[in-house]
């Protein structure tokens, strides 16, 4: 196990603190005095067009920021992970999510095993199982087509997919539709079950272990639901044949865990497979979209794979000074580090983008969210920001007062497209111009603010000047692309998979084990018996789970 390098010992570290000290990035004077400062600081990669100016750097504070790259590594890291290296030391596994959007043509090699043929072979039977739901050959047991395909699945398993499905709405076949049930909480299946026609649903279990709780159950009160009601209906008997058919119809498995998924009950047959070198929250692209498949399409998923190994490439092989998930994870080390910023705002205007945030939470605060480096040392300096936001503008409604006028530096990342899906207008207003209007402005205000004598000059009463003052100075990043396309989509995802990587990177963490989502299981292993009246098992548990446990257990009507 190689130990990291630590960031903070190194030349470009002190130059850093330097800068930070001695220069206060002023953004108007900057934009004044620097008329090259945007195109300097726009880049583009496939169909990506980023400009990082409105951040709070110049030249040399770019510079320095590329050099701590140099100095820790992160090339020959990067290199490492796509060359199939076990950079997951606390698992002991390669880290090959590229892999799964690689051509057939390229050579990856595991233990000595090309992995790209693989890829390759899952992804050729999992297009011909969605050709066949979605041509209407694959027929529930009543002889109906299907109509609705519900993924069941958590975290990773969940939130790739979904927030795909929900971004590429206009892709989806017409006559098909997605639904995703991931919360353990019995609301989930009940609410997602209740107007669904089990003759023409299919449900796919999505779990990389095939040991998760939350997962399994769902599957289970799924699996009984579809029983029941098919059977209530008199479509099928009682019988355990009848039973077995149905379940072979109508439940399709993805998993890395291809005999558990037999010991549930589904046919081999209909499961398809990934490996353990895909951690859950980068699996999107792997077999575990599925439920994408069927529901976009073979063309459109290639797509999205496409888009993602296009940003791929751009990341190991472009220098690093244009590098853009290089800088953009180097400017997040900024701010965590040097600016103290506990925060990172994602604010897609792109209302198909509305579960983004979401699926970033678990890329970013799973993967670098940890107190000890990949060597076992604790870290040496603060990681892991929250990441968090909403599409623009329902946003502005809610909490930009905080973003343009509070305390803290919060850090955001502005996303929008040029044409939208639905062109709507208003009388003569074109409305995606109206919003797109927004998306401007916001990061121009926040970058330039308004000074007191500006608001002076509108008029405004003396008293109240000091309220009506923005400060400016609050750095964004904007992205745009052409359209909200798979393509686009699988771009995106890929930018932030190595934006996460590189600041992971700085940081000397492993980025791809979740040690942290251990404990909490446990406990909820051990306190279930007490949960269900044993009181010998609660009064194992400490002072305030044995309160709250009474409490519910007073108060559960049945
Ligand atoms: O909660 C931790 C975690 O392991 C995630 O990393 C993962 O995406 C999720 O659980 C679901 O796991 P699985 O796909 O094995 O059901």
């Amino acid at each position: 196990m190689s130990t990291p390098i630590d960031a903070t010992s190194t030349q470009a570290w002190a130059r850093l603190t330097q800068l930070r000290q001695g220069r206060d990035i002023d953004l108007r004077r900057a934009f004044d005095e620097d008329p090259g400062r945007v195109e300097r600081l726009t880049f583009t990669a496939a169909d990506l067009f980023v400009d990082l100016s409105k951040n709070l750097v110049d030249t040399d504070i770019v510079a320095a920021l590329v050099d701590l790259a140099g100095q820790v590594g992160l090339t020959e890291r990067r290199d490492a992970m796509f060359a199939g290296e076990r950079i997951n030391v606390t698992e002991d596994r390669a880290v090959l999510h590229t892999a799964l959007r690689d051509p057939s043509d390229v050579h990856v090699d595991v233990d000595g095993e090309d992995v790209v043929p693989l890829v390759h072979e899952v992804l050729a039977k999992v297009y011909a199982f969605a050709e066949k739901v979605r041509s209407g050959e694959w027929v529930g047991v009543t002889g109906k087509r299907i109509e609705t395909v519900v993924n069941i699945g958590i975290g990773g398993s969940d939130l790739g997919p979904v927030m795909v499905y929900e971004a590429l709405k206009p892709y989806v076949q017409q006559g098909l539709s997605a639904r995703f049930i991931s919360n353990i909480d019995p609301t989930d299946v009940a609410e997602n079950t209740k107007d669904l026609d089990p003759e023409t649903t299919l449900f796919i279990v999505a779990s990389k272990t095939f040991t998760t709780l939350e997962t399994l159950t769902n599957a289970r009160l799924s699996r009984t639901w579809l029983l029941d009601t098919l059977i209530s209906a008199g479509a099928i008997d009682a019988s355990d044949s009848a039973r077995s058919e149905a379940v072979s119809k109508h439940f399709v498995a993805v998993s890395t865990a291809l005999d558990k998924v037999e010991a549930f009950g589904i046919d081999p047959a209909n499961a398809f497979g990934f490996w353990d070198w895909v951690g859950g929250r980068y699996s999107v692209d792997s077999a575990i979209g599925t439920s994408l498949v069927v529901t976009i399409g073979p063309g459109s998923f290639s797509d999205f794979l496409a888009g993602m190994h296009a940003i791929d490439r751009h990341f190991a092989e472009t220098d690093l000074a244009s590098n853009i998930p290089a800088l953009m994870g180097l400017l997040n080390v900024w701010y965590v580090n040097f600016f103290d910023a506990q925060s990172h705002a994602v604010l897609p205007y792109a209302q198909y983008l509305h579960r983004f945030a979401a699926y970033l939470q678990q890329l970013t605060m799973e993967s670098n969210g940890k107190s000890v480096r990949w060597d076992g040392s604790p870290v040496t300096t603060a990681t892991g920001e929250v990441f968090w936001g909403e599409p623009g503008t329902n946003g502005q409604h809610a909490f930009y007062q905080l973003i343009h006028q509070g305390t803290r530096l919060i850090p955001a990342d502005f996303i929008a497209v040029a044409t939208p899906a639905n062109p709507l207008v208003d009388g003569d207003k074109d409305v995606h111009e109206l919003f797109l209007a927004n998306f401007f402005a916001q990061t121009a205000a926040l970058a330039f603010g308004k000074t007191a004598d500006e608001v002076r000059a509108e008029g405004t009463a003396e008293a109240i000047v000091p309220a009506r003052v923005f400060p400016g100075n609050r750095p964004t990043t904007s992205i745009m692309a052409p359209a909200l396309t798979p393509s686009v989509v699988g771009q995106l995802i890929a930018l932030y998979e190595h934006v996460t990587f590189t600041q992971g990177v700085v940081w000397g963490i492993d980025s791809f084990d979740q040690w942290g989502v251990e404990l909490g299981k446990q406990l909820a292993q051990q306190v279930t018996p007490a949960v269900a009246g044993d009181e010998a098992a609660l009064e194992k548990q400490d002072a305030s789970t044995q309160s709250l446990v009474r409490y519910y257990r007073s108060h559960r009507q049945r």
